[in-house]
C-alpha cells in the first residue's frame, strides 16, 4: 500500500494540473482497502481512477484514494460467451486490447477510452454506440463498514454517463471488481453513424479490425492528453423536450437530434461549433479545433481557472444563442 502526505496529483489527472492532496492512498487488495476504511469515516475523501474525467479546481483537503487491484480472471466459459472478473484498478484499454487479441466481442467500440475499470463502471463510459453497461454482469463493492455487496446491472441504475455510484451510493460503497460478459463468435456493432462510413463494403470485420477503426476515428478527433491536457468530452450531450427540439429544428434545419427515452438528445459539439467557438481560447485553455466538445490546456502556465472560465463562457454563449444549458460531464473537484 502506498500512503503519501501532501502529495502532488499531477500524474493523476489528465489535465495535468499540479494540485496537492493532504493524503494519497493507493491499495492493492480488498484487505488493504478494508484496513483504511475507518480513516474514511473521519475525513473528506475522493476515490479516483486515472483522473481522466476530473477537473481539480484547488488543492484537495482530504484523502485521495486509488485502487491498484489488478486481478483479471475468467470466471465462466460458455459456448458463446465468457465472464471476466476485473479488478477496479486495471486500465480499461488493457481489457479492450486483450479482448481484441482473443477475438472476443462486446467492448471493441470502447477501445482507447482512457481510465480504469472501477471508474468506467461508475460513470458508464460510452463511445460509438456502445457503453460499458451493455456488457456488465455485476459489480462487487465494499461499504464503509467493510461489508461486501454484489450489484447486478439493474441495481447499478445505468443511464447515459450515470449510475447509482454517482448518486445514492456516492462515497457509500467502493467498487472492487467488475464482471463483464464478452462474446465468442460475436458481431461488431456499427449502428453509430460515423462508423458506417468506415465499415461500408467491408465484411466479417473482427473485433481487432474494429479496434483499429476506432483508433483512426479517435485520433482524428480527440487530442492526446499527454500533448494537450484534457478530460475528453467536457460537456454531456443535452436532452431537451420535443417542443424545444422542434423549435430549434425550425430555426436550424441542420441540427442533429436523437430520440431517447427522456426526450430529444442534441449534440453538444454541434451547438458549440455553431456558436462559433471552435478553436476559441483564453490564455490557458482552448476549445479543441477537431472536436469542440473537448477543452484542452494550451500551455504549462495554465491553471484550472482558465478551464473554468472557458467552460463558463461556452455555457453562456451556447445558452444565449440556442437557449440550451450545457452541463459538464467532467467532475469539478
Ligand atoms: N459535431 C459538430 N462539429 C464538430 C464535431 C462534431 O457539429 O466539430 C457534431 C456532428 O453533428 C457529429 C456530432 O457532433 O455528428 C457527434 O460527434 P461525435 O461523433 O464526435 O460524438 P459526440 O456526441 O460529440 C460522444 C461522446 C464521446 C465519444 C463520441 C463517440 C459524450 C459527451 N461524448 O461525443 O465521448 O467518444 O460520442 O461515440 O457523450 C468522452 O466521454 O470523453 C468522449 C470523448
Amino acid at each position: 500500500m502506498i500512503i503519501k502526505n501532501n502529495y502532488s496529483l499531477q500524474a493523476h489527472n489528465t489535465f495535468g494540473f499540479n494540485i496537492k492532496a493532504n493524503k494519497y492512498i493507493e491499495y492493492n487488495t480488498v484487505e488493504e482497502l478494508t484496513s483504511i476504511l475507518p480513516m474514511l469515516k473521519e475525513n473528506n475523501w475522493l476515490h479516483i481512477g486515472a483522473g481522466s474525467n476530473l477537473l481539480f479546481t484547488k488543492n484537495y483537503d482530504g484523502i485521495i484514494l486509488h485502487s491498484a487491484i489488478s486481478h483479471v480472471e475468467t470466471i465462466e466459459k460458455g459456448t458463446n460467451h465468457i465472464l471476466v472478473k476485473i479488478g477496479a484498478g486495471v486500465t480499461w484499454d488493457e481489457i479492450c486490447w486483450d479482448a481484441a487479441i482473443l477475438d472476443l466481442y462486446g467492448i471493441e467500440n470502447l477501445s482507447f477510452i482512457p481510465g480504469e475499470v472501477g471508474a468506467a463502471a461508475v460513470q458508464n463510459i460510452g463511445a460509438y454506440g456502445a457503453e460499458i453497461a451493455d456488457v456488465i454482469e455485476y459489480v462487487q463493492t465494499i461499504d464503509l463498514n467493510g461489508n461486501t455487496h454484489t450489484l447486478n446491472k439493474q441495481q447499478c441504475c445505468y443511464n447515459y454517463r450515470d449510475s447509482i455510484f454517482k448518486n445514492q451510493l456516492k462515497n457509500q460503497q467502493i467498487i472492487t471488481h467488475v464482471v463483464i460478459k464478452l462474446h465468442i463468435n460475436g458481431k461488431i456493432n456499427t449502428n453509430y453513424q460515423a462508423l458506417q462510413q468506415y465499415t461500408k463494403n467491408k465484411h466479417n470485420i473482427t473485433s481487432m479490425q474494429m479496434r483499429q477503426i476506432i483508433y483512426e476515428i479517435r485520433t482524428s478527433k480527440l487530442p492526446d492528453y499527454k500533448k494537450f491536457g484534457n478530460a475528453g468530452s467536457f460537456f454531456k450531450n443535452p436532452v431537451v423536450s420535443n417542443q424545444k427540439a422542434e423549435a430549434l429544428t425550425q430555426q436550424y434545419p441542420q441540427i442533429p437530434t436523437y430520440k431517447t427515452n427522456d426526450g430529444i438528445k442534441l449534440s453538444a459539439a454541434w451547438l458549440i461549433d455553431n456558436a462559433n467557438l471552435k478553436g476559441y481560447s483564453n490564455d490557458g485553455a482552448a476549445v479543441y479545433k477537431h472536436q469542440p466538445l473537448v477543452i484542452i490546456k494550451t500551455n504549462n502556465n495554465a491553471t484550472p481557472n482558465h478551464v473554468i472560465e472557458l467552460a463558463q463562457y461556452i455555457v453562456n454563449t451556447v445558452y444565449n444563442k440556442f437557449g440550451v444549458t450545457l452541463i459538464p460531464e467532467v467532475n469539478y473537484i
